[in-house]
């Protein structure tokens, strides 16, 4: 499974990309307005580089596909490894028609069920992003609705690829592993949390105490 990360902010991306475990990224609206970015293309373009030749998705802001397709194609131009962003929404997926048509890489977002990823899969769409986090927050079981999704792609054969986004946790990340989801696209906080067991750090400092006592002997 793919690990990408979920952030706005260049020197997460700069950190998590260093550590040689990571193969993409997403952004949206609000993770890029939360680091201030007003050179929106400048920042896309950076972490492009940063992450190349990893996807990297960057996220319309427009709502009907008349707007959507010069807006995706201005996006695409950017950087060879971009992404375009498109919500699910009829006037999103109309547009995500034509431009899978035209070989433009989309990622479907603000998917919430199953239903919505047949018809993301339907336009063309590259991949989908099921948001299990939002939906846990209303209560609502979001990883049963990534397995759905894997489970009804693998039924038909379809390419569309699965995104689970939205994540709240370690625990996420395994079980979209598990359940066959094809990257899983997490927040620094997530990644850093992925490398902890106590039982590594007290290994670690067994084998550094007897190490040095071999030394001082
Ligand atoms: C995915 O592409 C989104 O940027 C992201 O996962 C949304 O997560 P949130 O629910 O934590 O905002």
């Amino acid at each position: 499974m793919q690990l990408w990360i979920d952030t706005g902010n260049l020197e997460e991306i700069r950190t998590a990309q260093s550590w040689g475990v990571i193969d993409g990224a997403t952004t949206n609206p609000t993770l890029i307005a939360k680091e201030g970015h007003k050179d929106f293309k400048g920042v896309i373009q950076e972490i492009c580089s940063i992450i190349h030749p990893g996807p990297v998705s960057a996220e319309t802001v427009t709502t009907t596909a008349e707007k959507l397709i010069p807006e995706a194609h201005e996006i695409a131009s950017w950087a060879p490894n971009v992404v375009v962003k498109i919500p699910l929404i009829p006037e999103g997926l109309k547009a995500v028609k034509v431009l899978s048509g035209e070989g433009i890489r989309t990622n479907v977002t603000l998917c919430f069920s199953p239903a919505q990823a047949l018809l993301a899969a339907k336009a063309g769409a590259t991949y989908v992003s099921p948001f299990v986090g939002r939906l846990e927050d209303r209560n609502e079981d979001g990883m049963r609705v990534v397995e759905d999704i894997v489970d009804i792609y693998a039924n038909y054969g379809i390419a569309t690829q699965v995104i689970t986004a939205s994540i709240r946790d370690t625990l996420h990340v395994t079980q979209a592993a598990l359940m066959g989801a094809h990257i899983a696209t997490l927040p620094f906080a997530v990644l850093k949390r992925m490398y902890d067991h106590p039982l590594t750090d007290i290994g670690l400092e067994g084998f550094l105490a007897d190490w040095r006592k071999l030394q001082e002997s």
